[in-house]
């Protein structure tokens, strides 16, 4: 071999070691993959493309111009998931901590440019001690250009980020920003203040699995959307996750190959239970309804009186809004409208065509919610599912209740198509409480009040909970046996393929945040 040939062949192979053999054990001693070895598993076979693996760090403070690492603590490039085209970034823990400078952070600006460029996914794989502690302010104004980029690249290509390992202080908010956040059980951890710091300012004693890894994220924050077991598991689920999706918001999804045939499933017949007051699991809906074993649950520990995922229709990807009567009576409450609405506006981005299953009781009431503006919250539903120009359809499994009807994708703020099953019930509100209101009077002064408030309950109950006063009305364009659901929905979705609609011309709309 030629002495330059040679001479770039010792620069790759030193790159590839990153921060050396020690550090790469140390961090396998901690249960984490190397970045190399999570990008290896990420693509497909041989099809990654490294860009930048000879940069270098410019600092020359505090003994740095010793410490040379080639790639400066980040993989960055391109290669194929299944096939398609995809970018990402993988922080390199053994180089400086992962610690982002100004030349890592140009290393992902450059990828996300051409990400945005060529309209592909971004997956971002975190694992980093955060800014470089020896570049002071020229690592901040990094995170800024990254942090900018998340914005502009917001809507325009999914942007995915795996949290492997540390991520904190202001590094969360790329993350933040990005469409889908996934982390890995007990080996990662986000915050904006350490334990340190929140010991010193609150005095509270909290350890940094408490105060922000993988479980308290997913159930109490809902910071991230997903976790996983670990890092073989995490890269699984962002391929699984990725397979809904399109590549850009040009792009539908892809649609695997489908022919209609016996589309009928008569186990959707006996899920609901007789009495409209007794809890049913609507995942058994949604996995009656879509196509076998392919529902993909979004955020499924966190605000779960409503359910949130991804699943395929007769092969085409859709995404699903679905009360859950099993959590809090399927109520709407401050957590569930945001999570519900940021999926919606997800969806609606990259041509997504929305499923939303409803049986809601209503808003939850008491101070708790007003006082944490469940009106500007439930507000973000409303606006959401009203600005989404995707095919959208509603099936009303039971309870349509008040203003919980109107927000759940409903004809007037422009579903697509409406369906009902024949328990359904779509009213002001659930029979009893309207009798007690309306009847006051006649039921006070009546002989024996309980009969009558049962009488007066099942006149209500007759006249108004069913679904036909909405039929009548073209609220409800057909009410259907729940075994024809499945058929329906993939005619109405097809039908629906080449659906255009526009919104007025505006600047942007302003959702109440
Ligand atoms: C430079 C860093 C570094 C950093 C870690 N290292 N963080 N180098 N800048 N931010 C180096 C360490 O010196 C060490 O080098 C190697 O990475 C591994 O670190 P360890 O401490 O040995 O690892 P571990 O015990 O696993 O602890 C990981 C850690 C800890 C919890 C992340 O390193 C840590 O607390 N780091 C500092 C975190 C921090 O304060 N960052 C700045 C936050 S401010 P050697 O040579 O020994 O391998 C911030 C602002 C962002 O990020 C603002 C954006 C707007």
């Amino acid at each position: 071999m030629s002495d330059n040939k040679k001479q770039l062949q010792d620069k790759i192979d030193a790159a590839k070691l990153g921060g050396g053999q020690r550090r790469i054990d140390s961090q396998h001693s901690k249960g984490k993959l190397t970045a190399r070895e999570r990008i290896h598993l990420l693509f497909d076979e041989g099809s990654f493309e490294e860009i930048g693996i000879l940069v270098t760090h410019r600092t020359k403070d505090f003994g740095m111009e010793d410490q040379i690492f080639y790639g400066d603590g980040v993989v960055t490039g391109y290669g194929t998931v299944n096939g398609r085209t995809i970018y990402a970034f993988a922080q390199d823990f053994t180089v400086f901590g992962g610690s982002l400078s100004e030349t890592h952070a140009e290393k992902i600006v450059k990828i996300m440019d051409l990400a945005m460029k060529t309209g592909a996914p971004l997956i971002g794989l975190n694992d980093s001690g955060g800014a470089r502690i020896q570049e002071g302010v020229r690592s901040l104004g990094g995170y800024a250009d990254i942090f900018y980029k998340n914005v502009m690249a917001s809507g325009v290509i999914p942007q995915i980020s795996a949290i492997m390992g540390p991520c904190a202080g202001g590094a969360v908010y790329s993350p933040a920003m990005t469409d889908f956040t996934i982390m890995v059980e007990n080996t990662s951890y986000m915050f904006v203040t350490g334990p340190n710091v929140v010991k010193t300012v609150t005095n509270e004693e909290v350890t940094s699995e408490e105060l922000g890894g993988a479980s308290t994220h997913s159930t109490k924050s809902g910071v991230t959307h997903l976790t996983a077991a670990n890092d073989l598991d995490c890269i699984n689920q962002l391929k699984q996750l990725l397979s809904y999706l399109p590549q850009n918001c040009e792009e539908k999804a892809a649609k695997l190959d489908y022919e209609i045939g016996d589309e009928y499933r008569d186990e959707l017949e006996s899920i609901v239970p007789e009495s409209a007051n007794q809890p049913y699991d609507i995942k058994e809906v949604i996995n009656g309804i879509t196509d076998k074993e392919s529902f993909y649950e979004i955020h499924k520990n966190y605000a779960d009186n409503i359910v949130v995922g991804f699943a395929r229709l007769g092969g085409r990807s859709i995404g699903i809004v679905a009360n859950q009567p099993m959590s809090l009576a399927g109520c709407l409450d401050v957590e569930s409208s945001k999570k519900a609405a940021r999926f919606t506006r997800f969806c609606d981005c990259f041509n997504i065509p929305l499923l939303v299953l409803v049986d809601v009781p209503g808003f939850l009431p008491g101070t708790d919610q007003e006082w944490n503006a469940i009106i500007t919250n439930g507000a973000k539903l409303l606006y959401a599912l009203s600005e989404a120009t995707v095919p959208r359809i509603s099936v009303i499994t039971r309870k349509a209740y008040g203003g919980a009807y109107d927000v759940m994708n409903s004809k007037h703020i422009g579903a697509d198509f409406n369906y009902a099953w024949p328990g359904a019930e779509i009213a002001v509100m659930g029979a009893k409480g309207a009798s007690e209101i309306i009847f006051r009077n006649e039921i006070k002064a009546s002989d024996d009040p309980a009969a009558t408030l049962a009488a007066k309950e099942k006149e209500y109950s007759d006249l108004f909970a069913n679904p036909y006063s909405a039929a009548q009305r073209g609220f409800i364009d057909e009410v259907i046996q729940p075994r024809e659901t499945r058929r329906k929905l993939i005619k109405a979705f097809a039908l629906l393929e080449n659906k255009v609609a526009t919104l007025p011309k505006k600047k942007h709309g302003n959702i109440p945040l």
